[in-house]
């Protein structure tokens, strides 16, 4: 297609879509429960670390690289890839990624708005009932809302850059900030909260060991939608004029503050309305929270608010999620869809078209997972656990390739030095602070982060396909 290509209408509307993109069930789940499972404080200092120096400089290169090549993922390996397979491959891993676990992420997403729906048409106290979550999730309603999410996901990105994909992060952004800190003022005042807020925030450095410095990273990288493609693809459509850094700067603000304000809720309200519940008993997955404990939370405001009361906040805070979910969802599928645009100069609609039935269908698939259909549930076996088609996609994708795809992007800036100059692209802002950041990124993508990325690959690796623990 020779059509210029679409840009956000400003510095501040890349902000809010790279902010909707970055704020997702991550932060509004999965920071608060590492946190109080890892030491509060102490998780948050280790936390705070990797954002600001492994993080931020990948985001810097993500969105330099797109912004300059003008391309998504595939469009930036293949410029720089010399016809070398490796670097074609790499891009259309990089395309592949974002898709497969936007199907992983649709099906949570799903589950939000069953959540939504049920809380707020009377149903609270039967999501809080025992076995109620394994009920939802293989019952063949769940194709209804698959549909649903695929069809808004769709209808959202047919609006394109300017009016779908900005358009829809400024409402929402805003919106879920009022109501994640409506909700953060609710708990707050509750008596009782500050021995939630105590736990989370008082370090305690002896839980830090090294596997949870190594999902502190995990979670860090995975939280700014690094190695997905979204960033590269956002900062595609990013204009020429706009500073990178400072732009990436305020999306890792965005994020981290959206992170920290979650674990105000999140940690207090555990403490304050389940008194049984101690943090040794959370489960490690942050799916498990959201759907079996939270209820259970939100049926003990009833004694203070009632069962109407209790229900709302329940409603009000699934509506919050899902809502941070489809901004995410959007930047997942945008890859895929401008890559497909790119490549064979098709229009977004068609592109959608397609991208939209093979979302739908691998989405219906993976949501037999849960005991709807025997394959998908049992579908494989390794480091002694059975795994569903569900967990195979998390630890392929989220856990294995995240990380590569990182450190593929690393090696590329590294072995393409002369070509690429990185430098160059980043060195628009003249204050000397970040002036000093932005070199210490350069030096950092091409020696520091290579090192942590494959070592982070390595552990997982051996972890979870051959139930090897090397880390603490
Ligand atoms: N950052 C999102 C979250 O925290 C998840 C996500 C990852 C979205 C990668 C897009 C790309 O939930």
């Amino acid at each position: 297609m020779n059509q210029k290509r679409e840009q956000f209408s400003s510095k501040l509307g890349f902000v809010l879509a790279g902010a909707g993109s970055a704020v997702g069930i991550g932060n509004l789940v999965g920071f608060p429960v590492m946190a109080i499972k890892n030491g509060g404080g102490a998780f948050l200092i280790a936390y705070t670390f990797f954002i600001l120096f492994i993080c931020l400089p990948i985001m810097y290169a993500e969105v330099a690289l797109g912004r300059n090549v003008g391309k998504g993922p595939l469009g930036v390996f293949t410029r720089f890839s010399d016809d070398k397979l490796i670097w074609r491959w790499a891009g259309y891993l990089g395309v592949l990624t974002p898709f497969m676990i936007s199907v992983f992420y649709l099906v949570v997403s799903v589950w939000l708005l069953v959540y939504f729906f049920c809380s707020i048409s009377g149903g609270l106290n039967h999501l809080a009932m025992n076995g109620s979550f394994e009920g939802i999730v293989s019952s063949p309603t769940i194709f209804l809302y698959v549909f649903v999410v695929v069809m808004i996901i769709v209808l959202i990105l047919f609006g394109g850059v300017k009016s779908g994909i900005e358009r829809v992060s400024k409402l929402l952004m805003p919106l879920l900030f009022v109501i994640l800190v409506g909700l953060v003022v609710f708990v707050l005042t509750q008596d009782g909260a500050d021995k939630g807020v105590k736990y989370y925030l008082i370090p305690d450095f002896g839980k830090l060991n090294a596997s949870v410095i190594n999902a502190a990273l995990s979670q860090a990288f995975f939280s700014l939608s690094l190695g997905m493609g979204c960033m590269i693809t956002y900062g595609s459509y990013l204009s020429k004029s706009a500073s990178v850094p400072s732009a990436s700067n305020a999306i890792a603000l965005a994020d981290t503050s959206v992170a920290f304000i979650a674990g105000l809720l999140v940690l207090p309200a555990l403490f304050l309305f389940n008194t049984q519940l101690t943090p040794d008993q959370l489960a490690d997955s942050s799916v498990s929270i959201i759907f079996s404990i939270l209820p259970k939370i939100f049926v003990g405001l009833e004694p203070n608010l009632g069962y109407v009361g209790a229900s709302s906040i329940a409603a009000i805070f699934f509506l919050l999620m899902f809502l941070a979910a489809i901004t995410s969802l959007v930047s997942l599928v945008e890859v895929p869809v401008a890559a497909f645009m790119d490549k064979k100069s098709v229009s977004r609609n068609r592109t959608l078209m397609l991208i939209g039935v093979a979302l739908l269908l691998c989405s219906l698939l993976t949501s037999t997972s849960f005991g709807l259909l025997d394959w998908t549930t049992q579908l494989t076996e390794y480091a002694g656990r059975t795994r569903s088609l569900f967990d195979l996609i998390e630890d392929l994708f989220y856990l294995t390739i995240l990380p590569l795809n990182g450190l593929l992007l690393c090696l590329l800036i590294l072995s393409k030095r002369k070509q690429i100059r990185i430098e160059a692209m980043l060195n628009e802002d003249r204050n000397p602070i970040s002036g000093f950041f932005t070199r210490y990124s350069i030096f950092s993508l091409t020696y520091l982060i290579p090192i942590i990325l494959t070592f982070i690959l390595f552990n997982t690796v051996l972890s979870t396909y051959l139930g090897l623990t090397i880390l603490g």
